[in-house]
């Protein structure tokens, strides 16, 4: 008998790719709606996805690729807004999900996976975690009104092969000469390896216990980023004197940096980092899953060279 079909939104990216592999290894049909397929054209190697060109705010190209699928994942998200209108934490994050919500109910779709963050919250310290609040909470709220079944992930900083989280501070590490200025050290993490993420997501497909659910999703040990960005320094094997920023200098830095290539840190980003992303229960044992931790699995893809990486990454999704 074919396998279910599961429709991914964002699924080209750094935690779409690792659910995809999973997805395709238990046998299900992948269809990824993409703005750019010629970019992830590596992704056509596997004869169960589709990868589709579409423009996913366009209600109805939207719902035309809904009609042979029985999951939605949602994984739509951005950490900067940019000029464009497509790129503002209002429009990538709480009209995106509306429009899929719509189309979720219209087509007849009766199950949705939503990526959400951990402190997302519409009266949260920053732009990203109150569009991450008001997304999550509208489309449970409309999930239940409309008879299809939603279950929302809160990860804390997700690592692994390909992440923009410690290899972004590994690539700074390494580029900046001597002393590291570090904003927001004593700020609390608890990272979780993107594989455990992408295995929540695969068990909750079915399991009717997750439905209506949201879940936070944390690593099993909380870290300052004092601590993570040491750690990262050490295996990489670079000496730095990284500087504790105080609070000032982390506003003014996050200040000049939202303007560089990139945005490296923003305003936004420093008002994220005010809340500690760290999880107050233990993970949700229905996942059956004991979280990795970082010092299991970093170094691994840190210390690999940049051209073994894409090898170091491949067979890690295989
Ligand atoms: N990474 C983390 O540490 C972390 C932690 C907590 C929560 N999350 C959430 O997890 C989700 C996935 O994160 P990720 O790290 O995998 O992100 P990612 O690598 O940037 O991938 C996101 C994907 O979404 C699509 N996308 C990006 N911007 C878009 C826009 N403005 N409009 C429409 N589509 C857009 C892109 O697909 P196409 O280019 O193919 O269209 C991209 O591949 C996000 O919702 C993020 O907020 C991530």
């Amino acid at each position: 008998m074919q396998q279910a079909q599961i429709c991914i939104l964002g699924g080209t990216g750094f935690v779409g790719r690792t659910i995809v592999s999973q997805l395709l290894k238990k046998g299900y049909r992948v269809l990824i709606l993409t703005r750019h397929r010629e970019r992830h054209r590596d992704l056509l190697v596997y004869p169960s996805l589709s990868l589709i060109e579409a423009d996913i705010y366009d209600p109805d190209q939207l719902k035309r690729n809904l009609h042979d699928t029985s999951v939605v994942i949602n994984l739509v998200g951005i950490l900067n807004e940019a000029r464009n209108k497509r790129q503002s934490f209002q429009q990538a994050h709480v009209e995106l999900t509306k429009t899929t919500a719509e189309a979720v109910a219209e087509v007849g779709v009766t199950r949705l996976l939503h990526m959400s963050a951990s402190n997302a919250d519409p009266s949260g310290p920053s732009q990203y975690l109150r569009s991450k609040g008001m997304a999550e909470n509208f489309i449970l709220e409309h999930g239940r009104k409309n008879g299809y079944a939603v279950t929302s992930f809160r990860p804390s900083v997700i690592f692994g092969a390909g992440d923009s989280f410690t290899n972004r501070f590994a690539q700074l590490l390494r580029s900046i000469p001597l002393v590291f200025p570090l904003a927001c050290p004593d700020s609390r993490l608890q990272p979780i390896y993107v594989n455990d993420v992408a295995r929540c997501f695969v068990a909750a497909l079915f399991d009717e216990r997750t439905y209506g659910q949201r879940y936070d999703l944390c690593g099993p040990r909380v870290y300052t980023l004092y601590e993570i960005v040491s750690y990262i320094a050490q295996v990489i094997g670079v000496k730095r004197h990284i500087i504790r920023l105080a609070d000032w200098q982390a506003k003014l830095q996050a200040s000049a940096l939202q303007w560089f290539p990139g945005k490296p840190f923003t305003p936004d980003n420093y008002q994220s980092l005010q809340v500690p992303s760290v999880c107050s229960e233990p993970f949700p044992s229905i996942f059956g899953i004991d979280p990795r931790p970082m010092e299991d699995l970093a170094a691994s893809y840190l210390q690999a060279a940049p051209d073994k990486l894409d090898t170091l990454r491949k067979s890690i999704l295989q």
